[in-house]
């Protein structure tokens, strides 16, 4: 069975799956160069071909991620080219009017500055025939359709196939199946949650797998109207004057640094709009417009209150769900997708749950992740069962010539021996820059196309962010630790599997003996837990530098230049090696330092 899926909302990309296994996935942006791009994804699409060696007519089905898609995001870019205050344009001069007012005004008329038909599908003969200026506001059924067909037209011109091959895959389902078969986990009556804050007009549901059947069967979802937590963080970051729908986890981030009485008086601010009651969640229906609400009721508070105050509110409603789910569906091993399965930290709460024995949150819950759930989704519907994700390194490699090395003379280029070479670096306080094999899916660099350093001393962190990061100053950095020394530094006492970042632990002394890769308020780290057999040469990295330090774990953030997306090729790298401050870049085989 060989299968692509393609994903045209935020982080649009695609996957291919072969029998059980996916073998490749990659985002738009990563080619593009513009971060969070939701343009079609051509070039993912013409790279999953050349790199799986396959044509379109060789695919049994090609995958639509969602039912109902809009034109808006391939069209204005609007993930990747709105500001906050394009943001904060679209909820005064459109959701509110709309909303509170009762109008009905169209998005396409408010941004009409932010209209692209230059760019592909809008400039084919395909997209010149389709007249999107006569969709209307919010599309009818037969508008759904006709935009359905653009969409497949476009992709069954692009593959050489029948339009008949290509199929839509409800947005949830494709969450869910990426929740379960992406991870490890494979016990009867497995709880599948997924949350997030619109898709196919759901915005949560609970699902449960039976190992007789080797099916998930979804028990249980929710309307859009009624589970709105992650419009409450979204517009919560929007009020904090963050981009919303990207800068949430600075939020998250932000929430630490307060731990005092005002938390339970912002939290009533949310109660107010939002309530969890077993399994229901009842909204009020007084709340026309989250933003406006949070607006006028967040007035008085200020950011670090807000921030720690809506985060404590997004546990205590996600630990209150889950333990009633849990107790209802009888389940001991949880796993969870969707974006609000990016919240690092209430994921480490619902791990404490003391019912769950097993947890797993599979890497990129956001809709980035999409193809690959609708993969596996349609795998399962044909009766295979899909082999669990070991690693998220699924996209391109940073394969390159000896000649494209060679001519860089303004570097000392040494050959890669051995792992020593880089460990003497590194406990010389030298921040190195990676990009090797294949390219890590999803937001997290994962040691390929990572930037790592030594995490004993907080002087590296200031080092990152002047050579390259530029981090906001409140954001901690993360490690990516061994995961078979992993008792020397976090608390795991349920053994939970973390190798995608997606966890937070409480540290043992974590701001004495790893400062650079904690949290400086509260001391918990976004741990990636590394076995061997997932890249053998970065942990046998880590290893030495184990031996040598007693520490076994390093620094690793994202190899980008601030707002970029991570590198992908080695013409990347070097572009960004070039205009930042970094020493050493570590490719395959060679080691580059500045002269
Ligand atoms: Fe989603």
């Amino acid at each position: 069975m060989k299968i692509l899926a393609i994903t045209l909302e935020k982080c649009s990309g695609c996957a291919v799956l072969i029998d059980d296994k996916i073998v490749f996935s990659t985002s738009e942006e990563r080619y593009s160069r513009i971060k969070s791009d939701s343009s079609f994804p051509r070039n993912s699409i013409n790279d999953a071909l050349s790199f799986s060696g396959l044509r379109g007519a060789d695919f049994d089905k090609v995958i639509i991620c969602g039912n109902r898609l809009s034109l808006l995001a391939p069209l204005m870019n609007e993930y990747s080219t709105f500001s906050v205050n394009d943001q904060i344009r679209a909820m005064e001069e459109y959701w509110y009017p709309n909303l509170v007012l009762g109008k009905n005004k169209s998005f396409l008329e408010v941004f009409k500055d932010k209209i692209n038909l230059e760019q592909f599908p809008f400039n084919t003969e395909i997209g010149k025939k389709f007249d999107i200026f006569k969709l209307h506001n919010p599309y009818t059924e037969e508008d759904g359709r006709n935009v359905s067909n653009f969409f497949k037209q476009t992709i069954a011109s692009l593959l050489e196939i029948e339009q008949e091959k290509i199929i839509h895959m409800e947005h949830d389902w494709c969450h869910a199946a990426y929740a379960f078969y992406g991870s490890p986990i494979r016990d009867d009556n497995t709880l599948i949650v997924t949350a997030d804050a619109w898709g196919d007009d759901l915005s949560g549901t609970l699902s449960v797998y039976s190992k007789e059947k080797g099916q998930i069967e979804r028990v249980k979802e929710y309307n859009h109207k009624d589970f709105q937590l992650a419009r409450i963080y979204r517009y919560t970051t929007l009020i904090l004057k963050m981009l919303a729908n990207e800068h949430e986890y600075k939020v998250m981030g932000l929430a630490s640094y307060y731990n005092g009485p005002v938390i339970e008086k912002v939290e009533k601010v949310f109660d107010k709009m939002l309530q969890n009651d077993g399994l229901e969640f009842i909204f009020n229906k007084d709340v026309l417009d989250i933003y406006d609400y949070l607006k006028n009721n967040l007035k008085n508070f200020r950011f670090d209150h807000i921030a720690a105050g809506l985060q404590s509110f997004t546990e205590k409603i996600l630990v209150n769900w889950f333990s009633s789910a849990i107790s209802k569906y009888n389940a001991n091993s949880v796993v969870f997708s969707g974006g609000v399965s990016m919240n690092v930290k209430a994921n480490m709460k619902i791990s404490q749950i003391p019912k769950i024995e097993k947890f797993f949150v599979c890497g990129a819950g956001t809709d980035e992740t999409l193809p690959i759930g609708a993969c596996y989704h349609w795998a399962e519907m044909n009766g295979i069962q899909p082999k669990p994700l070991d690693t998220l390194y699924l996209g391109s490699n940073a394969a390159y010539d000896e000649k494209d090395i060679s001519s860089l003379s303004q570097y000392t280029i040494k050959k890669f021996n051995s792992e020593e070479q880089i460990l003497e670096q590194i406990l010389k306080n030298k921040i190195i820059a990676v990009c090797r094999e294949r390219m890590e899916m999803g937001q997290r660099a994962l040691g390929n196309r990572s930037i790592i350093a030594d995490p004993r001393t907080r002087f590296n962190v200031e080092k990152i962010n002047n050579s390259i990061k530029k981090r906001d100053f409140w954001m901690p950095f993360a490690p990516v630790i061994l995961s078979e020394y992993q008792d020397l530094l976090i608390e795991n006492p349920k053994g939970i599997d973390s190798p995608f970042m997606t966890i937070t632990f409480e540290t043992k002394d974590g701001k004495n003996k790893f400062p650079a890769a904690v949290h400086q308020a509260d001391g918990t780290t976004r741990a990636q837990l590394l076995k061997k057999e997932q890249n053998p040469i970065l942990w046998n990295l880590i290893f030495k530098f184990y031996e040598k330090t007693g520490i076994p774990a390093l620094l690793n953030t994202s190899f980008n230049l601030h707002g970029e997306p991570i590198v992908r090729t080695i013409q990347d790298a070097l572009r960004v090696f070039d205009k930042s401050e970094l020493e050493v870049l570590w490719l395959d085989e060679h080691i580059i330092e500045k002269k």
